[in-house]
């Protein structure tokens, strides 16, 4: 059969009938938190500058088994490739020694819909695009010069977060919550390998926020574990764990204090994150909301402009994100010839 080839970027693709399958450990392989974080920003960029097609997600809950499935398809125009992204969180997975987060992205060619690519990332490119949204939130709106940060969760993202924090901003001192003291324990030891911060963990969420200028929550968690008392003058809180309508972090009451409430997409966050309660509580109104992620990091608003600011970030995770990280995984993953190619 005649196998007609295409050109992306320079790059030899498979023939027409071919995608190219990724693995995990491959697509680990080609993808730094450095770069995500470099193109997690042009993602947001061009959310903002109405470069994208974004539909809304769809969410499924299996709720016997504490699982949902998100499916977000995303286009950056004019490029070559779009995608559709399927990623799981079932968290009674860690109990039987699996990651919660799972899944794969499909990539498609945006000329014909002939599919291109599935990477079975298992939700490796989720975890890091999430990590880098983190990183570009605090270095928006965290000070820029901080002793403690702190981090509630001890999972996938507690850790990514983290890393990813450390790639914006040098803290000395990470405080370290979670329920169960043997993933504590297992978070010191991973974390002392990738931070030169001293890691200490603490008994209480409420330890973990005092005295701390940039807060992580990571947690799945459906009612609040941060309380508005504890929230003191110039912190920065990066909630990233809500990401559907029950979940919930943060009480209502420290957006209510916050001076900036910053989103990735606001049509998202007042249906799924902490913006959607506080919203729905009447504690704040969508207009309290000072600005999507893209639009600071534009320069269309501004981040922290005074250090006693209270900045709060509500992330629930835009396809953006997802185009973006894995366009490059493929472009680099082509040119290093890695993969296999099912022919379909
Ligand atoms: N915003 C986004 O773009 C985005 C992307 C990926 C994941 N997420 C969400 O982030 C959260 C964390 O994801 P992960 O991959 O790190 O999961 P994980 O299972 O690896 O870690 C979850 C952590 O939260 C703890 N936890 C679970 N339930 C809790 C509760 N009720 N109270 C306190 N702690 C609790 C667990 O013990 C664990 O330490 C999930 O809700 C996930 O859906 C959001």
């Amino acid at each position: 059969m005649k196998q007609v080839r295409l050109d992306l970027v320079g790059m030899e693709m498979g023939s027409k009938n071919e995608v190219l399958l990724l693995t995990k450990e491959q697509i680990h392989s080609v993808l730094t938190m450095e770069d995500t974080i470099r193109v997690v920003e042009e993602g947001f960029k061009a959310f903002n500058s109405g470069k994208t097609v974004i539909p809304f997600p769809i969410g499924m809950q299996i709720q016997e088994n504490r699982g949902e499935v998100h499916i977000k398809p995303g286009y950056l125009k004019r490029s070559e490739t779009y995608c559709i992204k399927i990623a799981s969180g079932f968290y009674n997975n860690p109990k039987i020694g699996l990651p919660s987060s799972g899944g794969m992205i499909l990539l498609f060619d945006a000329r014909t819909g002939v599919p291109r690519s599935l990477l079975i990332d298992r939700g490796f490119i989720t975890d890091m695009r999430t990590a880098g949204a983190g990183a570009l939130a605090a270095r928006c709106l965290a000070k820029k010069s901080i002793e403690t940060a702190a981090v509630i969760g001890t999972g996938t993202q507690a850790r990514l977060q983290i890393e990813a924090l450390s790639k914006v901003r040098n803290f000395r001192v990470l405080k370290v919550w979670g329920r169960n003291p043997a993933n504590v324990k297992r978070y010191v030891e991973d974390m002392r390998q990738k931070l030169t911060a001293e890691i200490v963990p603490v008994g209480s969420t409420k330890d973990a926020v005092e005295n701390s200028e940039v807060v992580v929550t990571a947690t799945p968690s459906t009612s609040p574990l941060v309380k508005t008392e504890w929230v003191g003058e110039g912190i920065h809180i990066t909630a990233m764990g809500a990401d559907s309508p029950e979940k919930q972090e943060l009480e209502t009451g420290v957006l209510g204090i916050a001076d900036k409430i910053v989103v990735d997409s606001v049509e998202q966050c007042v249906r799924l994150g902490e913006v959607h309660h506080a919203v729905e509580d009447g504690t704040i109104s969508v207009e309290d909301i000072h600005a999507e992620l893209g639009e600071i990091l534009l320069g269309q608003k501004r981040g922290r402009e005074r250090e006693e600011e209270i900045t709060v970030c509500d992330l629930t995770g835009i396809a953006a994100q997802d185009v973006v990280t894995s366009q490059l995984v493929y472009e680099r993953a082509l040119k290093a010839k890695m993969g296999s190619y099912i022919t379909i």
